[in-house]
């Protein structure tokens, strides 16, 4: 619903705060200290004031439990969160508990906490503070900042959100991508065949194929079972699991095999694990390698909806 008020007495404040809520922006934690008190919270209202002089400002609730600290410290530094650091903005959220239990920090200017990891870093000295309602609004220098190129972590509408950026074209104009860009399968297929050509040619080398590796993925989901269960869990992937190659396995020490009812049950060896760890490893390092660098926003995304999708087919 939209509404409009004119005068404070008609703003209801739970619309107001959902009207507020979608103008999305990034999240931040601020930090400082006094006589050897660490104190920091998340914020979403910083922003930047001036480029010369550089200033930034962010407004803090009056009824904050560090109202005090931020008013006397005279220093602070805003921690612009990456999109990786979601656990950390809810932790630095969370009133009466001790937010810097476990937090590496290093000191900056004013002894301020500063944390590690984030996209970018303000030092800043506090030189103006404003009444703002129900907040105080604090602006100040930055002394000196840091900068990494990492993927943002976003807040918009009550809500944690990653930010892609909006491409008008595709990037990828090869003709092997271009005739069938926009099938997810064609696109899905070429970059699985790719991958897992990689991952085989990995994997022969220490003599494990497709099956194999297969099959130890699914004993690591807990062992004891009988080649027609494994196949089960193995089946999306198209593969056949027979007695023979569990026998095989079995003999290269990968599992070991103990019959019951008249079946054999399957289990991973300690090398038939430390197999699988190699092979996980390989896995992640062939995928990372095909992957721009700092995809991390995109891949969830993606990884996201491959997800469902998975969940709905199998569930057809
Ligand atoms: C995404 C997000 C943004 C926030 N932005 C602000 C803010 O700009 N100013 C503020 O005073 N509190 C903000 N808060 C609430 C504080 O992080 C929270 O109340 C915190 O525990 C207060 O710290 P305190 O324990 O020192 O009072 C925000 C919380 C979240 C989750």
């Amino acid at each position: 619903m939209s509404t409009s008020a004119t005068d404070s007495s008609t703003v209801d404040p739970r619309e107001l705060r959902n009207a507020l809520g979608s103008f999305a922006t990034g999240v931040a934690i601020v930090t400082t200290s006094q006589d050897g008190h660490d104190v920091g919270m998340t914020i979403n209202s910083f922003n930047s004031v001036s480029l010369d002089p550089p200033m930034v400002l962010w407004s803090l609730a009056k009824s904050s439990a560090s109202l005090d600290i931020f008013t006397n410290s005279g220093y602070f530094a805003i921690h612009i969160l990456s999109a990786e650091q979601q656990d950390m903005s809810q932790r630095f959220a969370t009133r009466g508990i001790d937010k810097f239990a476990g937090v590496e920090v290093e000191r900056g200017e004013g002894n301020v906490p500063i944390i590690q990891g984030c996209s970018a870093v303000f030092h800043c000295k506090t030189t103006y503070k404003y009444e703002g309602g129900d907040h105080e609004i604090f602006v100040g220098e930055v002394l000196k900042f840091e900068h990494f190129q990492k993927s943002p972590l976003v807040f918009h509408a009550g809500k944690y959100a990653l930010a892609v950026a909006k491409q008008n074209e595709p990037e990828v104009k090869e003709p092997v991508v271009g005739f069938n860009a926009n099938s997810l399968t064609y696109l899905m297929g070429l970059v699985y065949f790719q991958l897992a050509k990689k991952s085989s040619e990995k994997m022969a080398e220490h003599g494990i194929n497709d099956c194999e590796a297969a099959i130890l993925h699914a004993l690591s989901m807990g062992g004891g079972r009988s080649a027609a269960e494994i196949e089960r869990i193995v089946a999306v992937g198209g593969l056949h699991v027979t007695d023979d190659i569990l026998l095989q396995m079995a003999e290269k020490n990968l599992l070991t095999l103990a019959s019951e009812n008249g079946e054999n049950k399957a289990s991973l060896t300690d090398e038939g694990s430390e197999m699988l760890m190699k092979m996980i490893a390989y896995v992640q390092a062939i995928e990372d390698g095909a992957m721009p660098d700092d995809a991390y926003t995109e891949l969830s995304l993606a990884k996201d909806l491959l997800k469902k999708a998975a969940l709905k087919l199998l569930k057809d």
